[in-house]
């Protein structure tokens, strides 16, 4: 509360005073500017160590791999990386993938990138998928279960399932179970089942 002082006669000796009261909260601006400056460069710190790129250049000539949700996103960037070290893909998403598919053959001269339909939150479809692949691979390197939904439109899939929990776990889950025990090796950097 600012109490005007009977000494104060007219307004060039209020405000001085003004001045001054509007220095605490100043005080207070730049102390919390620091503090937002601070938390910001750990928030930067802390993405920078746990957030990696793969620059890695082994060459993939003669590996196998299968991408899901590989139309768009993530999974299209690692189709693209895989590509362009000469890896065989499989693209399987629910989408139509016929663009990315020749987009990617385009950027990597690599024509061994093959699309095939796979909805994860079929669990017929999962097991249509798996059985394609063993008839039609020898042997798979890598399986790279990627897909992921956050939101669904329906409560239940047709499988009686939650939609996310099927796309993103469920599905994942019976897929890589179908393809163990086979002549394929099943491996994945970052959603290990095994
Ligand atoms: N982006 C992030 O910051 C982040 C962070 C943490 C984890 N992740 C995880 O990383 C993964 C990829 O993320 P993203 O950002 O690349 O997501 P995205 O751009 O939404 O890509 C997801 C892909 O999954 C496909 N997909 C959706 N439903 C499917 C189904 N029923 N069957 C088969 N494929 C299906 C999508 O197909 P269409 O779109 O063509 O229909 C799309 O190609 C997800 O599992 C996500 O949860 C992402």
């Amino acid at each position: 509360m600012i109490v005007v002082s009977p000494h104060f006669q007219n307004l060039g000796d209020i405000l001085p005073h003004l001045i001054q009261f509007q220095c605490p909260d100043s005080l207070f601006s730049t102390t919390m500017f620091f503090i937002i400056c601070v938390v910001l460069l750990l928030c930067y710190f802390y993405m920078r160590s746990t957030v990696t790129v793969t620059r890695s250049s082994s060459c993939l000539v003669g590996k196998t791999a299968i991408v899901t949700g590989a139309n768009s996103g993530i999974g299209y960037q690692t189709v693209l990386n895989l590509a362009s070290r000469g890896c065989k893909i499989i693209m399987a998403d629910v989408t139509d993938m016929e663009k990315s598919k020749l987009d990617i053959i385009k950027f990597t001269n690599n024509p061994n990138v093959f699309a095939k339909h796979l909805d994860l939150s079929s669990l017929k479809s999962v097991r249509d998928f798996a059985s394609e692949i063993l008839k039609s691979e020898d042997k798979l390197d890598i399986l790279i279960n990627n897909a992921g939904v956050l939101v669904a439109k329906n409560n239940r899939t047709g499988d009686g399932l939650h939609p996310v929990m099927q796309v993103n776990y469920f599905g994942h889950f019976l897929l890589t179970h179908l393809l163990i025990g086979t002549n394929s090796l099943v491996s994945s950097q970052f959603h290990v089942w095994l």
